[in-house]
C-alpha cells in the first residue's frame, strides 16, 4: 500500500527551510512589495524567494514531480504534484502578524495525501498524512466535539474583490447572530488547522486557491473535520472551502445556506 508519511517528511523540511528564508527576509520584505488580482492583494519578494526555494529543494529531492505554486503556477496532474503556498497570510506578515505560514502538500490525482503548513514566527509545525491523522509539533490533533451550533466559534474569510466582499460582508452579518462568535484571521491554511485543534469548530471562505487548502485541508480531515473542497458543494458556491466539527458540520452547512453564503 502508497505510504504518504515519507513526503510529509520532505515537506517538513522544505517547510521549515523556507519559513527560515521568509523571516530573514521580513524587513526588506515589508518596505517593498507589488499587488496582484486587486491593489490589496499583494506579493512581496519573500512569496517569490520562498517559492524559488520550495522549487529548487523539490527539484532535487522529487526530481521530475510537477509543483503548482501560488506564484509560478503549474497544473495539477494525474499521479503526484506538489502543490505550495509559499507565504499563506501574505498581509498578515506584511503587518507583523505572526499568522501566516509556509504550506506545502502532495497530491496524488488531485486529492491531498500529505501535507505540512509551517508557521515561520513560532516555530509550529501542523502535519497530516492520509490515513495516517494530523499533528501539531508531533501532538495528534482532534476536531473539537461541540453539538451546538449557538455555541460554536466560526472562522472566516473575504474575497479581495470589493463587490463580492460587499455580498459576503451581508452574508457574516447573518451568520454572527448564528454562532457564538466569528473569527476573520487571515491564513486560509491555519484557520484549517486551527478547526483540526478545536481552536475553531468550523470555518468557510470563497474562492481560496489551490495552495491555501492542500495542506490545511488535509490537517483538517484528518482530525475528523468534514470538509467540503471547492467544486464538490454546489449548495455552498463552486468555490466555497468548508470544514467543521462533525457534531455541528450539518448544521453550520444549511445555516451557511441559508444566510446566502452559496449565493455570493
Ligand atoms: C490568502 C489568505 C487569506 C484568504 C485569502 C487568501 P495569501 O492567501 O489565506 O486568509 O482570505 O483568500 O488568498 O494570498 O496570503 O497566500
Amino acid at each position: 500500500m502508497f505510504d504518504p508519511r515519507p513526503l510529509v517528511d520532505i515537506a517538513t523540511a522544505i517547510g521549515r527551510e523556507a519559513g527560515a528564508l521568509v523571516q530573514r527576509m521580513r524587513a526588506s520584505a515589508v518596505v517593498s512589495f507589488d499587488t496582484k488580482s486587486t491593489s490589496t492583494d499583494v506579493v512581496t519578494a519573500a512569496d517569490r524567494a520562498s517559492e524559488q526555494l520550495v522549487r529548487t529543494r523539490l527539484s532535487e529531492l522529487r526530481p521530475g514531480e510537477p509543483v503548482l505554486g501560488e506564484e509560478e503556477g503549474g497544473t495539477v496532474v494525474e499521479g503526484l504534484t506538489w502543490v505550495v503556498d509559499p507565504i499563506d497570510g501574505t498581509v498578515n506578515y506584511l503587518y507583523g502578524i505572526p499568522w501566516y505560514s509556509v504550506s506545502i502538500a502532495a497530491q496524488l490525482d488531485g486529492e491531498s495525501v500529505a501535507g505540512a503548513v509551517f508557521e515561520p514566527a513560532t516555530g509550529r509545525m501542523w502535519t497530516a498524512a492520509r490515513g495516517y491523522g494530523s499533528f501539531l509539533d508531533g501532538s495528534p490533533l482532534r476536531v473539537s466535539a461541540t453539538t451546538e451550533l449557538s455555541l460554536s466559534l466560526l472562522g472566516y474569510g473575504f474575497a479581495y474583490r470589493p463587490e463580492r466582499r460587499q455580498r459576503q460582508a451581508d452574508t457574516w452579518a447573518g451568520m454572527s447572530t448564528r454562532v457564538r462568535d466569528m473569527r476573520r484571521a487571515g491564513a486560509a491554511s491555519l484557520d484549517l488547522c486551527s478547526v483540526a485543534a478545536g481552536r475553531l469548530d468550523a470555518y468557510a471562505e470563497h474562492g481560496l486557491g489551490r495552495w491555501d487548502w492542500a495542506a490545511g485541508g488535509l490537517v483538517a480531515s484528518e482530525a475528523g473535520a468534514v470538509v467540503r473542497l471547492p467544486g464538490s458543494s454546489p449548495e455552498l458556491g463552486q468555490d466555497a472551502t468548508f470544514a467543521a466539527a462533525p457534531g455541528i458540520a450539518d448544521e453550520m452547512y444549511d445555516a451557511l445556506v441559508e444566510s446566502g453564503f452559496g449565493k455570493v
